[in-house]
């Protein structure tokens, strides 16, 4: 696969996740990237919007045509690309927090969001959806999420440059899609956990589709699926939400 020697560039749309699906179904190449300067529909995970305004942010889909049915690392590798893309060029240090989010002392820098179409068991596609904040000053983003999202420009005075940045991502992503191609999935989950912002044993609660779960965090299984100890037994989780972790007090915060 070579990674963004095809990329659809377009001014304004409504998710980029939409227009490469689209694509994605009239057979178009694995590899094929989706860049919009605004997106007046975008979509985060769960539901919610992704606040995406005008040459602020990278907003980009990659169309991925995966040879196993067992995707659920790519998240995790696509979060760790980007981590090492913003590393590489800019020397910020994001954080990842399973599964799909990168943040900044806490706060959301950006963000995954990784859609699926199966023909049987066998994988159709993938739409591998990345927002990351770049421009945004704390009066950019709307009142509600300013508190916790934060962007690159506001974490480092360099002037930031969109286009090397994306292109920086072209290799990180490539090694990384690698890794995951030749089953090396060992290498993907510990180095994310090494970037993660939780450490194995700290006390975590998370929610999923059914309720909220608390208890000690061990770290990402090899199909990167959330391992919590809870009352003793170790569980699994594939689809959930880390909302808080415990202080040294005792309390849930975040
Ligand atoms: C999240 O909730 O953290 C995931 C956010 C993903 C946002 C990106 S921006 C490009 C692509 N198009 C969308 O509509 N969403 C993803």
């Amino acid at each position: 696969m070579k990674i963004g020697e095809k990329i659809h560039w377009v001014k304004s749309c409504p998710s980029t996740n939409d227009l490469a699906k689209d694509l994605a179904s009239n057979g178009a190449d694995e590899g094929t990237v989706i860049f919009a300067g605004e997106q007046t529909k975008g979509r985060g995970t769960k539901g919610r919007v992704w606040f995406s305004p005008q040459e602020k942010g990278l907003y980009i889909s990659i169309i991925l045509r995966p040879e196993k049915p067992d995707i659920s690392l790519i998240p995790l590798l696509a979060g760790l690309a980007v981590r090492d893309a913003v590393f590489e060029e800019e020397g910020i240090r994001l954080q990842l927090k399973w599964p799909n989010d990168l943040v900044w002392e806490r706060r959301k820098t950006g963000g995954i969001l990784c859609e699926s179409s199966f023909l049987g068991n066998r994988v159709n596609f993938v739409i591998l959806g990345i927002g990351l904040n770049i421009g945004h000053k704390s009066e950019d983003f709307p009142e509600e999420i300013s508190p916790s999202a934060i962007s690159l420009a506001q974490i480092t005075n360099n002037n930031l440059n969109r286009k090397k940045l994306m292109e920086r991502l072209w290799d990180t992503f490539t090694y990384w899609y690698d890794q995951f191609s030749q089953d090396n999935s060992q290498e993907i989950t510990e180095t994310f956990q090494e970037h993660s912002l939780f450490s194995p044993g700290e006390n975590i609660l998370i929610s999923t589709d059914l309720d909220n779960v608390s208890g000690r965090y061990k770290g990402i299984g090899i199909h990167g699926e959330l391992i919590l100890e809870v009352e003793g037994i170790d569980k699994s989780f594939f689809a959930a939400r880390i909302i808080t972790k415990k202080n040294r007090g005792g309390e849930f915060c975040f």
